[in-house]
């Protein structure tokens, strides 16, 4: 993935390599507004974000304005503006999560990484640790989520071997 800065006002422009994906993406679902969710799923599944200047040129293409574009993207939480690591790390802070103490395990994840509640990825973009209000697995927890899967009955310890493990694990 490569995106880089122009000089006008440092904005972001994305590789040309960006918009022949999203070509290919229009192409599969139509160029027709009723596509924008599904290829916005998928233009997220390729670069685990979605390029705002991307989304601006879906809109183009199928014939909706960018701020409708916008508003649909930012009213799903599932889609992201920012670029993610390859593990996005959900730690579940919701009421049941909260009270079997969740926040050391976030504190945990953080200090491992050299994160914090305003840095949520990783330089080399190897994780993301971000806090969710409920993961639906309240009998299991306090949960984390990594990509999908569940991490029932965290605790501190068990989450710094999880990011040992993983970052063992990157090369596959
Ligand atoms: S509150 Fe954590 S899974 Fe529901």
């Amino acid at each position: 993935m490569q995106v880089f800065y122009n000089n006008k006002g440092g904005q972001k422009m994305l590789d040309q390599t960006f918009y022949q994906k999203a070509d290919e993406i229009i192409a599969f679902y139509g160029k027709k507004p009723a596509s924008l969710i599904p290829i916005m799923q998928d233009i997220q599944g390729v670069y685990r974000y979605l390029p705002g200047e991307l989304l601006t040129y879906v809109a183009g293409q199928i014939g909706i304005t960018e701020a409708k574009a916008f508003s649909v993207a930012t009213f799903y939480e599932n889609f992201s503006f920012e670029p993610k690591g390859k593990y996005i790390i959900k730690v579940c802070d919701g009421t049941a999560c909260h009270v079997r103490k969740s926040a050391p395990i976030l504190e945990a994840f953080q200090k491992e990484l050299g994160l914090s509640a305003k840095k949520h990825t990783t330089d080399d973009m190897l994780f993301t640790v971000e806090t969710v209000s409920c993961l639906g697995a309240c009998g299991l927890a306090p949960t984390v989520m990594v990509n999908e899967d569940v991490h029932p009955k965290m605790t501190p310890e068990k989450a710094i071997d999880l990011i040992r493990e993983l970052r063992g694990d990157q090369h596959d």
